[in-house]
């Protein structure tokens, strides 16, 4: 390695300090991988109640854990011990780095970041966001330093796929990318690809196409749910079906990432399909919600 990329290692190696905005589905797993991996983690939630729930939704999957003997009782506390939830930005003034992880609304991941930016003291900080189809430019101009903002997109369940993309902006600056990187292999574990700043990056690009060509394949009476993932899962050994994915995504966020792919480029294969609005409308949301296109007794 030449010397440029030995320091920035050495950058990432004082990055200790991680901010998860948001304990949803993705948030509790960036936050689980980060203090498994020994960081000092602070997870804000809106309110007392998400914060419980995002609580509790990490607390289950560190069970699961203990339960397959993959983590100790004292490990798992050990764990639990390292991470703290705050509903106030405030407290995420030490942040070496913040990850946000809310719902996909652009105006929303813009007031955080504008908010962030404001009370985060680190001079060299990096604020990511998990978003899989929002301009990471975007995000970066809802700051005063658009070149420390950087998409780190991880994928579901996080503690078990391996891949993070890192996105860089046409603003981000080369220190702030290969920091990000560091700090996913590194710190967290993870491998990285990189890709640029286009809604859907790498995988989604290639993910959402399929996924709503088999909502469409439902929608026409083509064949059934249940046969269209044993198609996938038999046919071409996926570990589920293009429809159980769905549930396991959730259909709003789908809906949502399809929304901004099409926005983006007016390609009708983007373009999410009446069944997914109406099963959105309908609160069927897919694992999340207990019925989806399968239904989670
Ligand atoms: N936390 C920790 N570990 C978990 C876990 C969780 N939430 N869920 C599963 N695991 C672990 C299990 O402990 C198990 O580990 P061992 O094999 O060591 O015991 C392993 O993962 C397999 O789990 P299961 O046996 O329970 O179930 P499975 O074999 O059916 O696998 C799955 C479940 C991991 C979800 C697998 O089906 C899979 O990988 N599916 C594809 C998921 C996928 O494509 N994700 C990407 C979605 S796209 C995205 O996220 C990006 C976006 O922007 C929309």
């Amino acid at each position: 390695a030449d010397r440029g990329s030995e320091a920035t290692v050495d950058a990432a190696s004082t990055l200790t300090r991680l901010g998860v905005v948001g304990c949803g589905l993705m948030g509790s797993g960036i936050a689980e991988v980060a203090a498994k991996a020994g960081l000092d983690v602070a997870v804000r939630e809106i309110d007392e109640a998400a914060a419980a729930a995002g609580r509790a939704r990490l607390t289950t999957s560190l069970d699961r854990g203990v339960r397959g003997g993959k983590l100790s009782e004292a490990d798992r506390d050990a764990v639990l011990g390292r991470l703290s939830f705050t509903t106030d930005l405030g407290d995420f003034a030490d942040r070496d780095v913040v990850i946000e992880a809310v719902a996909e609304n652009e105006q929303l991941k813009a007031d955080i970041f504008g908010a962030l930016d404001k009370v985060v003291t680190r001079p060299d900080a990096i604020f990511a966001s998990n978003t899989s189809s929002i301009p990471i430019a975007k995000l970066g101009m809802a700051t005063s330093r658009p070149e420390q903002v950087v998409g780190i997109h991880f994928f579901n369940p996080v503690p078990v796929q391996k891949l993070v993309e890192i996105v860089p902006s046409l603003l981000t600056s080369p220190e702030t990318a290969q920091a990000a990187q560091d700090f996913a292999t590194g710190r967290l574990g993870k491998e990285v690809i990189r890709s640029q700043d286009r809604a859907g990056f790498v995988v989604n690009s290639l993910l959402v196409p399929y996924l709503l060509a088999a909502v469409r394949m439902l929608e026409s009476g083509f064949a059934a749910a249940a046969d269209i993932d044993r198609g996938m899962v038999l046919g071409c050994a996926h570990p589920m079906g293009p429809l159980a994915l769905c549930d396991l995504i959730g259909l709003d966020t789908i809906k949502a990432v399809a929304e901004s792919m099409y926005e983006e480029f007016k390609e009708p294969l983007y373009a999410p399909p009446p069944l997914l609005m109406r099963m959105v409308d309908a609160g069927l949301l897919g694992k999340k919600s207990g019925r989806g296109f399968h239904s989670y007794p």
